[in-house]
């Protein structure tokens, strides 16, 4: 099936995975002739291809980017874009293809070449120095070398490279048989759709790896999901195993997954003399392979490794649940053999399970900087892997009721990744009697407000006037971004808020000198400074006084949407959910906490104090206004690449004045913006005689500034 032949492809010239000149021709199919596809962009394909593998490559392989996230994405969106044009010249292993296609009905099962073994795990220390003078008196010696590795802790695949083209991946499944998960990998940024073919790539490979989730990607995975109502992940190896098995692929390319490369399975050409060579090839081809490995002279040095590895396990950005050992030697690899299901040459030496049980106290609830209630156990203290646990956090109600947790229950608690604990399950004990369910409290534990519910969330609806929220609230109030009040940093705040001097928002306005001179930290000359920075900032904008608010979900953007949409905080106050939703970019879940918050009557009181106090919010000048529709009904089309605006920013600002960006150029364009080294758009653009405009002409049109 993957017409297998011992020969070798032969590099061709050209500094990183250069397109074989025939092959394009190749892919291009029969259709294409010359004239339909000018020589020139099929140049360009090439090189666009060509570039943004090799940022791919120094961006998630090396970690070394060397381009800007614009820079590629202009690259990204040119070749899209051309690709849009000329769809014959796609190739299966182009950069555009990670997007993802059109979602499964099923995943087809294939048969792997070759058994995915598993690994004999081992835990006692013991256990190692057994298998060790095992494998020394099976093979009659006494030097082993032995390569080690981190064991990654997600799924392993399987991928089938044909010509140097990643044409077909796996899941491991039963061992003999997993499914084809081909397109799944293809958005794996740091997957090579081509190998580098120096050295050498052979005509048929089959590499073995771990798809996984980085700790970082995780969180903000699962930060997502909340947000969105959605169910979380337990842990990044479920995370890692439920973005890859989608049956539609765009999901999987929304999610960050990682891959390490471990095994060179299958070659129609030589296999290096051994593992830690093979790993060295693998690296060479552009595949990701471990970063920690070594290659250990003797036993010792495996346990030194292990020690190592569990001390750093904490500070690693992955979750890995011991190391792989492994027999060097090819050969001897081979002279020991395999059982059934796992080598006889290879062992996973596990770490002991960071995991133990205890009793739920009480479960309370925090009130975090947005509000947010967090049910938090108050367990009795464990001792779980050298670290005291006495609470954790349950997250939300919906975890809470898929575990059934309540207070008395004996569960297990687990340190994950880094140090935060969680609870897994619950353990019954026959017999018991329980509490009732736990609820979350109808008004907020700290300041009385009104708790709203939101997909799995519960929210104090307080904003400004709850003390857990008070001090973020009116740091944020006055940060850069906001009111910019200098001096009121989170230091001064919390003084501020400890002595009692700041109750609200409206607070900081009746803070006099005097009170400013009697705090910790303060001289004469300082309190004249920030009592002067106060006082300069009582006529804000409303853009930047409505992002202080910190009415959730309400950042930069959106205040300058709401800004210039309603021209005036009282204008807003009344807006209604219909009314806010009919604006672009304003979702439901915005339009509703704009809603709550100036429905919530102690933020109405606060406004009324600052406004008593002399805070006068300025309304948007009528010229913004018209401004900010100024490019209504205005269709934009770029080509090259722009200096002082990133795609995004300038695509988002013409939107907020009424434009649209679209990709391809036709009658209805009205406006086409030539950046650097622009693409065949400009000449149809010229060809249908439409406005072309350089980035300075475009900046002056929005307003001019790139912030
Ligand atoms: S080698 C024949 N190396 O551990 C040897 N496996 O049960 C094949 N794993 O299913 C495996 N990190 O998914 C190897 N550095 C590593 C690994 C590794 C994680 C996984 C693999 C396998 C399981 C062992």
């Amino acid at each position: 099936m993957h017409g297998i032949s011992s020969g070798l492809i032969h590099p061709v010239t050209g500094p990183y995975h250069p397109e074989p000149s025939g092959m394009h021709v190749d892919m291009v199919s029969s259709e294409s002739s010359s004239s339909a596809y000018p020589q020139d962009v099929q140049e360009h394909m090439v090189e666009l291809r060509e570039a943004i593998r090799r940022h791919d490559h120094l961006y998630h392989v090396l970690g070394q980017p060397e381009i800007s996230d614009s820079a590629y994405d202009t690259l990204f969106r040119t070749l899209q874009d051309l690709e849009a044009r000329y769809p014959a010249l796609i190739t299966p292993d182009s950069p555009t293809r990670r997007i993802g296609g059109a979602p499964l009905e099923q995943f087809s099962k294939v048969a792997h070449e070759r058994p995915l073994l598993s690994l004999d795990s081992i835990v006692a220390m013991d256990e190692v120095y057994a298998f060790d003078k095992r494998v020394r008196k099976e093979l009659a010696t006494d030097h082993i070398e032995y390569a080690v590795e981190p064991k990654y802790d997600g799924l392993s695949v399987e991928l089938v490279y044909d010509a140097g083209l990643f044409v077909r991946g796996a899941t491991r499944g039963d061992g003999k048989t997993g499914e084809d998960i081909t397109g799944n990998l293809r958005t794996i940024r740091s997957l090579p759709p081509r190998l580098a073919l120096a050295p050498p790539v052979p005509q048929h490979v089959v590499v073995r790896g771990e798809v996984y989730m980085r700790l970082p990607d995780f969180y903000a995975l699962n930060r997502r999901l909340t947000e969105q109502g959605n169910k979380t992940f337990a842990n990044p190896r479920n995370a890692a195993s439920g973005s890859l098995r989608q049956l539609d692929s765009r999901i999987t390319a929304s999610r960050q997954l990682a891959l390490t490369c471990y095994d060179l399975m299958l070659s129609s050409g030589p296999l290096p003399p051994t593992h830690g060579d093979a790993i060295v090839v693998l690296e060479t081809w552009g595949l990701p392979v471990p970063a920690y490995r070594q290659v250990c002279r003797d036993i010792d040095e495996v346990m030194a490794f292990h020690h190592l590895m569990l001390q750093q396990r904490e500070d690693l950005p992955f979750e890995m649940d011991g190391i792989v050992v492994k027999i060097n030697a090819r050969v001897e690899q081979q002279r020991l053999g395999e059982k059934s299901r796992s080598p006889r040459w290879a062992v996973a030496l596990k770490f002991t399970a960071r995991m133990e049980c205890t009793q739920v106290k009480d479960i309370v609830v925090s009130v975090g900087r947005t509000g947010t209630l967090t049910p938090i156990a108050l367990l009795t203290p464990v001792d779980v892997g050298g670290v005291t646990i006495s609470r954790a956090s349950l997250h939300n109600m919906d975890e809470i009721a898929r575990k059934d947790i309540r207070v008395g229950d004996s569960v297990k608690v687990e340190r994950a990744g880094d140090v935060i604990p969680d609870i897994v399950e619950r353990i019954p004990i026959p017999g018991e009697r329980r509490a009732d369910p736990f609820a979350i409290p109808d008004y907020c534990p700290m300041c009385q407000s009104a708790v709203v519910k939101e997909g799995s969330l519960h929210y104090c609806t307080g904003h400004t006037v709850c003390s857990a929220q008070l001090k973020g609230g009116v740091e944020h109030f006055a940060s850069k971004h906001a009111l910019n009040i200098e001096g009121l940093g989170e230091k001064t705040v919390a003084r501020l808020v400890e002595a009692g001097l700041v109750k609200d928002l409206s607070g900081i306005y009746s803070v006099s000198r005097e009170h400013i001179v009697s705090l910790e930290g303060f001289a004469e000359k300082s309190a004249t400074q920030l009592h002067a920075a106060i006082e300069q900032s009582k006529q804000p904008s409303l853009e930047r006084f409505l992002l202080g608010l910190g009415i959730r979900h309400v950042g930069v953007h959106v205040a300058r949407i709401l800004a210039t949409q309603f021209g005036s905080l009282e204008t807003l106050m009344t807006a209604t959910r219909d009314s806010l939703v009919d604006i672009h970019d304003i979702g439901p879940e915005i339009a509703q906490s704009v809603v709550h918050f100036f429905a919530e009557p102690r933020n109405l009181g606060v406004l009324e104090s600052m406004k008593a106090l002399g805070v006068t919010v300025q309304d948007v000048p009528h010229e913004t206004n018209t401004r900010a529709m100024s490019l209504s009904g205005k269709i934009f089309v770029f080509t090259g690449s722009l200096e002082r605006w990133s795609r995004r920013t300038i695509s988002q600002r013409i939107a907020e004045l009424g434009g649209k960006v679209t990709s391809s150029v036709s009658k209805q364009t009205h406006y086409v913006v030539v950046g650097k080294e622009p693409g065949s758009k400009l000449e149809d653009a010229k060809r249908l005689g439409i406005a072309i405009l350089d980035e300075e002409q475009l900046t002056a049109l929005v307003g001019g500034t790139t912030t």
